[in-house]
């Protein structure tokens, strides 16, 4: 079952995606120390801001999330950020990703007409879930992230949702 996770499910948010980030640091950009030092309304708060949305098992444990950031500047709001796309390692392999991926490019159907992300190149499963919904690279970052003296490529990716209504 995957829906939008409101301010009820910050609790269960906090450590999904604390868990994600201590499991997996070359995955993200945030860091599991500077989050993990967060009180529980700030992931109320990234909830509510990035339009978080939640896998649930049959026994509504939170096995996966995914959400769109939209940036506040008034010029960069026509593109959406996937955010803290993640998905507990008993759960992967069945496809859930590619859901809530699907739940998340339906949302920004409706509120953006470009969603971009950032991925690490040595992350196939992930860099093949976005080509297989369609994003493709359009940059790379060397050194991008430094995590404790190892630099770590980055690539960036995005998905076109409409037309550009005129080109400069
Ligand atoms: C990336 C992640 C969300 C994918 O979850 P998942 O449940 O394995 O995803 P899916 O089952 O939908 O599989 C996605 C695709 O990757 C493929 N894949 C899975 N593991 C793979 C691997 N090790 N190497 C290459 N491809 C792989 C799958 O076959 C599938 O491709 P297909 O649709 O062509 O068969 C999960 O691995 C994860 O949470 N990783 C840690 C956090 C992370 O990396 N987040 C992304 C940050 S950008």
């Amino acid at each position: 079952m995957i829906r939008r996770l409101s301010s009820a499910d910050a609790a269960a948010f906090r450590e999904i995606r604390l868990e994600g980030l201590r499991q997996f640091p070359a995955a993200f950009g945030a860091a599991y120390d500077d989050e993990s030092a967060q009180p529980l309304a700030w992931f109320a708060a990234r909830i509510a801001d990035h339009a978080v949305f939640g896998a649930f098992s049959v026994d509504a444990r939170l096995d996966g999330v995914a959400g769109l950031m939209i940036p506040s500047p008034a010029k960069m709001r026509h593109k959406g950020v996937l955010w803290g796309m993640y998905v507990r390692s008993g759960a992967r392999g069945s496809g859930l990703a590619a859901a809530l991926l699907g739940h998340v490019i339906e949302h920004a159907r409706g509120v953006v007409e470009e969603v971009k992300l950032e991925v690490s190149p040595d992350n196939r499963a992930a860099v093949r879930l976005y080509e297989a919904a369609g994003f493709s690279v359009y940059a790379r970052e060397p050194r991008a992230l430094k995590i404790e003296d190892a630099y770590h490529d980055t690539l960036f990716m995005s998905l076109r949702l409409t037309r550009p209504s005129r080109a400069v």
